[in-house]
């Protein structure tokens, strides 16, 4: 295995240092950077909030969510804070003394401050890259429709250059979803039948076990839709569906990403299904229906689940569709993609009574249980041909060491390196939402989710929108 080099040193700046992000993801990452010797001795933190707080009271809260060792004593001396207002020149100013050389601006805020900070930033001359890079790392979600990702990434642009801005998509950090290219790009046998020829259709899911608990003003105000598919559903989308890059460089890869969400039909409703999970139980824990959480409209019509049918018009993938759903409070934890792909042209072994043969499918297991399937038929051994489905199996923990990574230090390490090619660029971003926003625009003012149990597959619906098509969804498991 290659070594990676030491990241350039830096001041890493984290506007949001007292959030759930920073302690949870971000300072564990730079942590895990430290450990495997790719953190610079110079590089520091400095974490910014209005909270009145000191270097002392910010490391020993990030105390209780690290397990203490060697590197985090190193690390947790370069933790510092300053106080003061995202709104307020004077932290601003103040932030201008405190570095000199290269710096990552993380914006692990609310997303009003995105453009304000950004601002800011500029204003006080913190984005001209003199003295070094100047990097500003953008959290999600990136607008909340496509006019108003439009205002941001122009209000963003206005500033600094793309090459300054780092969109995070945290999909593209976990290591089973950048091996997607890796599968299909260095592997010219699965390349081969990767098109409308051999491809019936494309499964997508990205199901989750957990409800929205305290997060009900953040998702009332977003929903499934929002929330997961413009992002991290195309993300996943984009990685099966883009042409070869010409290279590995980040803008070769970045283009055919962009070039493949460009690609996406509007989804008109009709194509559409949402839901919503009720009061009930998953194993022995109590869900508390979606519209009695805490900071949630009694009436909310946010929905919690979405299965779209969606077509990329493009010469490879002309023809098929794509299904994609996502949820909460499903029955299993389950983010999988399936190539379902055609049958034989000849059905050559028919057996009596037995009119089709399970279909070939390529199964990526991206979480939890990371793997590879390829189901396919085999003869059963006997006098007889008799035909049966088997699977070839690799998984991830048979051959690699599991990893206790948070699935952020590859997208830090790459900021720091300035590798842009597992971040959005801005067309991107917006051909995602362009690609949602008739959804949108139906669902603000007609109908609203169908209930669906938590613990379930979803609602009856979503199931009767594959089914018109004569397939059927893979059991969440
Ligand atoms: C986040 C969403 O971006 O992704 C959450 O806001 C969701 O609602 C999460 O739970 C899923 O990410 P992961 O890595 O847990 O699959």
């Amino acid at each position: 295995m290659r070594k990676a080099p030491v990241a350039p040193p830096a001041t890493f700046v984290i506007f949001g240092a007292l959030g759930d992000l920073t302690r949870r993801l971000l300072v564990p990452a730079l942590l895990n950077l430290t450990r495997g010797g790719l953190l610079a001795e110079q590089t520091t933190v400095l974490g910014v909030s209005h909270h009145d707080k000191d270097d002392a009271a910010l490391r020993s809260e990030l105390d209780d969510f690290i397990e203490a060792d060697d590197a985090w004593a190193t690390l947790r001396e370069r933790i510092h804070y300053l106080k003061g207002d995202f709104t307020d020149a004077a932290t601003f100013e103040a932030l201008a003394e405190r570095i000199d050389g290269n710096a990552v601006f993380y914006l692990a805020t609310a997303p009003s401050f995105f453009g304000p900070i950004v601002d800011s930033l500029a204003d006080a001359g913190l984005l001209e890259e003199k003295k070094g890079f100047r990097r500003v790392v953008i959290e999600k979600p990136f607008g909340t429709d496509l006019a108003s990702a439009k205002a941001l990434n122009a209000r963003l642009l206005a500033r600094a250059a793309e090459t300054q801005f780092y969109r995070i998509d945290h999909f593209l950090g976990k290591e089973t979803v950048q091996n997607i290219l890796v599968a299909r790009f260095a592997n010219v046998h699965l390349e081969a039948v990767w098109n409308n020829r051999y491809v019936d259709h494309v499964e997508i899911t990205a199901a989750e076990t957990v409800d929205v608990g305290t997060r009900g003003k953040f998702y009332d105000a977003t929903g499934a839709l929002r929330d997961m598919v413009p992002n991290h559903l195309f993300q996943l989308l984009a990685l099966v569906g883009m042409e070869p890059p010409n290279s590995f460089e980040a803008e070769a890869v970045r283009s055919e990403r962009a070039k493949l969400i460009a690609a996406i039909r509007r989804i008109e409703p009709a194509d559409a299904v949402r839901g919503r999970y009720e009061a009930g139980k998953i194993g022995d824990k109590e869900i508390t229906a979606y519209r009695k959480t805490p900071e949630v409209a009694p009436k909310s019509k946010t929905e919690t689940y979405v299965a779209l049918k969606v077509q990329v018009e493009s010469w490879r993938w002309s023809g098929v569709p794509f299904y994609l759903r996502t949820g909460k409070a499903m029955r299993a934890r389950d983010t999988q993609i399936i190539i379902h792909f055609r049958d034989a042209p000849l059905k050559l072994f028919r057996e009596e009574g037995v009119d089709e043969l399970p279909p070939n499918r390529l199964v990526l297991q991206l979480q939890p249980h990371e793997g590879i399937k390829l189901d396919f038929v085999a003869k059963q051994p006997g006098p007889l041909i008799d035909t049966v489905p088997v699977s070839m199996d690799f998984v991830y923990a048979d051959h690699f060491p599991v990893s206790h990574q948070t699935g952020y230090e590859t997208l830090l390490y790459d900021v720091l390196i300035g590798d842009q090619m597992l971040f959005q660029r801005a067309d991107q971003i917006e051909a995602g939402w362009r690609a949602v926003q008739p959804l949108l625009d139906a669902w603000a003012s007609d109908g609203e989710p169908e209930p669906y149990d938590p613990g379930s597959d979803g609602p009856a619906s979503a199931d009767a929108l594959i089914a018109r098509d004569g397939r059927r969804w893979n059991p969440i498991a």
